[in-house]
C-alpha cells in the first residue's frame, strides 16, 4: 500500500527543532503568525474556504478557521518531508519495528487490510472469521439466549467498544444489551452485576496482557458473582480476548480470540478486542468499520502531504504546541453517539505522544503532546465554552458535525448542527466593545455604567477551530474518522521524534500500587511520606 520511499532511513532523521523548515517556520510565525488574524484573512481571500478544506473518505476537514494560511502548510510540509515523515510511515506499514523501545512492529492497519494485502494476512483473518462467527451466534438471542454482555477491560481494552457502541447504536442488535466494567472501583461493576440474570450473560474478559490489576480483579468478581447465582458453565458464559491465551485458560476460559503484540492497546479495536462491537453492530457491519478504516489507511499512504488530512491535522498540532505553544485542545462532537470520543482520544493521542525524550532517549526542548479533552455539543456549550470564549487561554476546537442523523428528529438536528456552526463563528468572529456597547444587555446590572457592561461582553475572537463534516455516523465512517485520528497522532509523534507506541508512565504508579496495598491490612506507613502515610491512615481508620 505504501509508496516506494525507501523505509529504512527513518531512524537517521534530524531532530525536528534542527532542521531548515524549524527555523523557517519560526520565522514565518514571527512575521505572519504570531498576529495572524482570521477574520482579515477570510476578508482579503474570499477562495479561503475552499483553498483550506479537503477531502479524505468519509470525512471532510474545514481547516480555514484556523490560524494558518497556504504558506503555514507549505513550511508545515517541509518540515514533514525533512523530519521523514513518509518513510516513517512506511516503515511502519511495512512492520519494521518502529516501536523500538519494546522491539516490536506497529501492525494495527494489517487488521483492516482486505485478505492478502497486509502482513499477517492469514493470522488476522483467521481470528477475524472465528471472531465473527462467534458474534453472530452470540446475536441470535434464541439460539444463544443471551441478553445481556459484559465487556471488562480497561485503556484500550475497553474505550475503543465503549467508543463505538453507542456511535453504532442505531446499527445495534435490538435485544441484546452491552456494558463495559473497566474501573477496579466496585461502584463500577456492582450496578451492572445488579441488573444481570446469570443465565443470560456472557462476560468479555479484554486485555492485552491478562494481568492488568483492574481487569483481573473484576473477571475475578464475575466469576464469583456467576457461581453464587448458581452459574455452572464458566467455558460457555466467559470468553477472552487477549494475547495470552495461557492464562486465560488458567482462568477456566476455553474460548479465547487472540491477538498480537505487534497491535497497541489503543490501537487493538479492530481487533479481537472490537468483540463486543462485532456483537453489538453484527458481522458485516463490522467488515464495514475495517473497510472504513483501511480506506482511511490508503488515503494516509498514497495521498501527498499537501492533501492528506491525518498528516495535515498532525503539522497542524505541531504548528499550535510549538509554534503557538497553545497546551489543549478540546474535542466537540454534534452526536451524541460520540459521547465517549474525547475519552477514546484522550489514550490514543495522550498515551502515544505524552513523551518527553526522543528515540535516542535524549531530553526534547520542546513541548509534545497537548492536552485533549471535551464533551458532546451542545452540552459542553453550558459547561466549559465560556472559557473557550472569554478565557485567557487560546484552546483550539475540534468540531464533528455529522450531516444525516439516524433519528426521525430533523428539527432536533438542525438545531444541533446549527450550534456546531454557530461555536465556530463566535470563536472565530468575537464581538468587540464598541459592538457590546451598541447591544441591549437586559440582565446587566444597571449599578454599572456601559463601558465597564460592554467590555465584560467583549469576546476577543480570533479562536481556531477545525470543523470535520461525516455524511452519517455509519460503521465505514466511525472506521475511517477513528483512522484518521491515529495516522494524526502518528503524524505529530514522526515530527516530535518520539516512540508513540509505548507507554511507560504507567508502570510506576503500578509499581507503587502495589507495594502500597498490603498497607492498607497492616496500616503500616513506615518509610512513606508524610502526605502518603497521612492519607494512608485517614483511609483505613
Ligand atoms: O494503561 C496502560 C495500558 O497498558 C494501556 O496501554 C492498555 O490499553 C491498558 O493498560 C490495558 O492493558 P491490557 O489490555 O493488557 O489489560
Amino acid at each position: 500500500m505504501s509508496q516506494a520511499t525507501p523505509a529504512a532511513d527513518w531512524r537517521g532523521a534530524p531532530r525536528a527543532d534542527r532542521t531548515e523548515a524549524w527555523a523557517a517556520l519560526g520565522g514565518h510565525f514571527e512575521a505572519h503568525g504570531r498576529a495572524f488574524d482570521l477574520r482579515e484573512a477570510f476578508a482579503r481571500d474570499p477562495q479561503r474556504f475552499g483553498s483550506l478544506s479537503y477531502e479524505a473518505p468519509e470525512v471532510f476537514a474545514d481547516l480555514s478557521k484556523n490560524l494558518i494560511d497556504l504558506a503555514t502548510l507549505h513550511f508545515l510540509v517541509d518540515l514533514a518531508r525533512e523530519c521523514r515523515l513518509e518513510s516513517r510511515r512506511d516503515a511502519m506499514l511495512a512492520g519494521e519495528p518502529v516501536n523500538i523501545t519494546e522491539g516490536r512492529a506497529v501492525l494495527h492497519t494489517a487488521l483492516r487490510a482486505p485478505v492478502g494485502q497486509g502482513p499477517y494476512s492469514s493470522a488476522v483473518h483467521e481470528v477475524l472469521e472465528r471472531m465473527l462467527a462467534f458474534a453472530e451466534r452470540a446475536r441470535d438471542t434464541a439460539a444463544s439466549g443471551l441478553a445481556d454482555v459484559v465487556n471488562i477491560g480497561i485503556g484500550g481494552s475497553d474505550l475503543g467498544p465503549q467508543m463505538a457502541v453507542p456511535a453504532l447504536d442505531a446499527f445495534g442488535h435490538p435485544g441484546l444489551r452491552l456494558h463495559f466494567v473497566s474501573n477496579v472501583d466496585g461502584h463500577d461493576i456492582a450496578p451492572v452485576l445488579r441488573g444481570l440474570d446469570a443465565r443470560r450473560t456472557l462476560f468479555i474478559i479484554a486485555s492485552k496482557t491478562f494481568t492488568t490489576q483492574e481487569t483481573m480483579a473484576n473477571a475475578q468478581v464475575a466469576r464469583d458473582w456467576f457461581v453464587q447465582q448458581g452459574g455452572r458453565d464458566i467455558a460457555r458464559h466467559f470468553v477472552a480476548t487477549t494475547t495470552n491465551v495461557e492464562a486465560a485458560a488458567e482462568f477456566g476460559i476455553r474460548e479465547t480470540f487472540g491477538f498480537w503484540d505487534w497491535v497497541g492497546g489503543r490501537y487493538s479495536m479492530w481487533s479481537a478486542i472490537g468483540l463486543p462491537i462485532a456483537i453489538a453492530i453484527g458481522a458485516a457491519n463490522f467488515r464495514d468499520l475495517l473497510a472504513g478504516a483501511h480506506a482511511m489507511d490508503r488515503h494516509f499512504a498514497l495521498t501527498p502531504l499537501e492533501r492528506n488530512v491525518p498528516a495535515l491535522l498532525g503539522l497542524l498540532d505541531v504548528w499550535y504546541r510549538n509554534f503557538h505553544r497553545f497546551t489543549s485542545r478540546s474535542v466537540a462532537p454534534y452526536h451524541q453517539g460520540l459521547k465517549r470520543l474525547p475519552a477514546y482520544l484522550q489514550q490514543l493521542e495522550m498515551e502515544s505522544n505524552g513523551k518527553h525524550v526522543d528515540l535516542d532517549g535524549e531530553p526534547l526542548p520542546f513541548a509534545t503532546s497537548p492536552v485533549v479533552w471535551g464533551e458532546p455539543g451542545t452540552n459542553g456549550q453550558h459547561a466549559f465554552f465560556q472559557m473557550l470564549h472569554q478565557g485567557s487561554d487560546v484552546v483550539p476546537v475540534e468540531f464533528i458535525a455529522v450531516r444525516e442523523p439516524s433519528h426521525p428528529y430533523r428539527a432536533l438536528h438542525e438545531k444541533a448542527l446549527a450550534n456546531c456552526l454557530a461555536q465556530g463563528q463566535a470563536l472565530m468572529l468575537g464581538k468587540s466593545t464598541d459592538e457590546a456597547l451598541g447591544e441591549k444587555a437586559p440582565t446587566a446590572s444597571s449599578m454599572l455604567d456601559a463601558i465597564t457592561v460592554a467590555r465584560h461582553r467583549t469576546f476577543p475572537g480570533n479562536r481556531p477551530s477545525t470543523t470535520l463534516v461525516l455524511e452519517r455516523l455509519t460503521p465505514r465512517s466511525l472506521g475511517a474518522l477513528v483512522a484518521m485520528y491515529e495516522h494524526r497522532v502518528f503524524t505529530s509523534g514522526a515530527i516530535w521524534g518520539i516512540n508513540s507506541f509505548d507507554q511507560w508512565g504507567v508502570e510506576l504508579g503500578k509499581a507503587l500500587c502495589n507495594r502500597l496495598l498490603p498497607r492498607f491490612s497492616n496500616g503500616d506507613v513506615v518509610g512513606l511520606d508524610a502526605s502518603t502515610g497521612g492519607l494512608l491512615r485517614r483511609l483505613v481508620k
